[in-house]
């Protein structure tokens, strides 16, 4: 832990009290280097839920004293944390801090991939990646809300998870799983959520039916110390090349910018607290550690032990 003195916010800050951080494999990815823009020393941390103790001048949509959830990229392991206004929502009354901080990376992403970059209708079907893990819970979780048939693969532990999600597990160590499936939708899959490797990517969009899509998201193979040679960079190009691989299928590349698109982040984040708020959200948060055993909390999530969110507590 370390202490450093806080600057005042300028004109469009927020200084929120950090009650629950948020803990990814982003942070991990970050950390060990892979993630382009990323400045060190690092204090990791997507997203914080708090309250808010000090604004700037021209902030107006929150006071000292609303509770909070918003999206640091960098950072929210930490108990105080200055962040622009346009990442900043309010939480509707009653909202737990630890549910709260899990909607605004994992939920987020998924709405927007689900809901914005693949546009899956009610009654397609789709394919997650994943799906036990933290934005793949969450692709579950809503994509039942919408109507959405999905096959979800995880570890043979956690094939409950995907069950109780409402979709059909598979164990994505079983060579024949992506068979099954293909067996079990000759028409060919709507869509396909990946954030295993561009390796795994060239497997599952052949799943898809001409002309359904694949959002890649995710390097979680990496993370994990998978023989993905030649680096970010060399799988970044893979990745793109994935588009020019498959012209019979749509290829779309997800990354959160809550900066470029400032409208959907705060749409989508509020819509889903609204949903939260009504019960009709229910957020897995598999663990709370406290803040200074932030590495425990990744050493938990890389050895395949977590199912949806770690959060710490930063109180
Ligand atoms: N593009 C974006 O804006 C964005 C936003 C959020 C996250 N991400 C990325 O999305 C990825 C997932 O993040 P997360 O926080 O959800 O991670 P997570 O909670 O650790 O989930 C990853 C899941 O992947 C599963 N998995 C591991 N190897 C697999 C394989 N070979 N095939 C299928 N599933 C496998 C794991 O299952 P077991 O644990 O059972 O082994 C785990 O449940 C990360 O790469 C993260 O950086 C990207």
């Amino acid at each position: 832990m370390l202490e450093v003195s806080r600057r005042p916010p300028r004109p469009r800050e927020v200084v929120i009290h950090v009650r629950r951080a948020g803990v990814a494999l982003g942070d991990i990815l970050r950390a060990r280097g892979h993630l382009p823009g990323t400045v060190y020393p690092l204090t990791p941390g997507y997203d914080v839920a708090g309250e808010v103790v000090d604004t700037g001048s021209r902030v107006s949509g929150v006071h000292r004293g609303d509770r909070v959830a918003a999206y640091t990229l960098t950072g929210g392991y930490s108990q105080i944390v200055t962040v622009g206004e346009h990442r900043v929502v309010a939480l509707p009354g009653g909202a737990a801090n630890a549910e709260a901080v899990a909607l605004v990376l994992n939920y987020v992403t998924a709405r927007q991939m689900l809901h914005r970059l693949a546009r899956v209708r009610r009654g397609e079907v789709a394919l997650v990646q994943g799906a036990a893990g933290g934005v793949g819970t969450a692709l579950l979780e809503l994509g039942r809300l919408e109507g959405i048939r999905i096959y979800g693969t995880a570890s043979a532990a956690k094939r409950s998870v995907v069950e109780s999600l409402g979709a059909v597990p598979l164990d994505y160590r079983d060579p024949g799983a992506l068979e099954a499936i293909r067996r079990a939708e000759p028409a060919g899959l709507d869509a396909v959520f990946e954030s295993v490797s561009p390796t795994s990517a060239r497997a599952t969009r052949r799943l898809l039916r001409q002309g359904g899509t694949l959002v890649y998201y995710g390097f979680v193979a990496l993370a994990r110390g998978g023989a993905e040679p030649p680096g970010l960079m060399g799988l970044g190009l893979q990745v793109a090349a994935l588009r020019l691989l498959s012209p019979r299928v749509r290829t779309r590349i997800y990354a959160i910018d809550v900066d470029r698109h400032r409208t959907w982040f705060r749409e989508d984040l509020q819509w889903l607290l609204g949903l939260l708020h009504k019960g009709s959200l229910s957020p897995r948060v598999h663990a709370t550690y406290p803040l200074e055993r932030a590495a425990e909390a990744h050493a938990a999530l890389l050895d395949g032990s977590v199912s949806g969110k770690i959060v710490l507590d930063c109180t």
